[in-house]
């Protein structure tokens, strides 16, 4: 299947199942020498991540904890806007050592709102893990120390990731023909 249908977009083969599994597996083989010993928690951010989190933790053979949180943008009265509130974290992180999933950084500002969310709560490192980074779309300076793909800064869809919640289900990742 090399292109499919979302909603009103057509969209074309970018990067194959096959070819995620493989730098999904390498990075997983990194993250167990790196945090050996330091029983990591992985923050899963839902929904996008839910496929690379199951493909990254089957890999993962270390001792770990794994938790979903998600990220909800709300008007705030700030005169900024946006702000961003963190649902669903139980856990005491305090001490701990943090690995954030998440699928897609693009312009950053999540990821930063995210960092700083988590900082209050004192955990002894946070480290950044995305399965794909847009370097040209990026604002912010991030330190993303586990990524599987930087890509151009075209739209796509697929494992995990949607198009106006449609397309998450897609085995492979597909870029948006304009
Ligand atoms: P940021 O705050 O600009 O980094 O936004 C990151 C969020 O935007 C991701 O978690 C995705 O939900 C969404 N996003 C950014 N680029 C894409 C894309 O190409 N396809 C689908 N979702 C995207
Ligand atoms: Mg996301």
């Amino acid at each position: 299947m090399n292109t499919v249908q979302v909603k009103d977009k057509q969209f074309a083969l970018y990067i194959s199942e096959e070819e995620i599994l493989a730098r999904v597996k390498e990075l997983a083989n990194r993250m167990n020498t790196d945090l050996a010993g330091k029983n990591p928690l992985f923050l899963v951010i839902l929904n996008g991540s839910f496929v690379f989190a199951a493909d990254l933790l089957r890999d993962i053979t270390i001792p770990c904890e794994i938790t979903f949180v998600r990220v909800a943008s709300y008007e705030g009265v700030s005169s900024t806007g946006e702000v961003k509130q963190l649902l669903g974290l139980t856990q005491n992180i305090e001490g701990r050592t943090v690995i954030i999933v998440e699928d897609i950084i693009d312009t950053g500002f999540t990821m930063k709102e995210l960092l700083r969310m988590l900082e209050e709560k004192h955990p002894a490192e946070i480290h950044i893990s995305s399965l794909l980074v847009k370097p040209g779309n990026l604002q912010v300076d991030l330190d993303i120390p586990y990524r599987c793909f930087d890509i151009a800064n075209e739209f796509i869809v697929g494992y995990g990731l949607d198009y106006d919640h449609e397309g998450r289900n897609l085995r492979h990742i597909y870029q948006v023909v304009e």
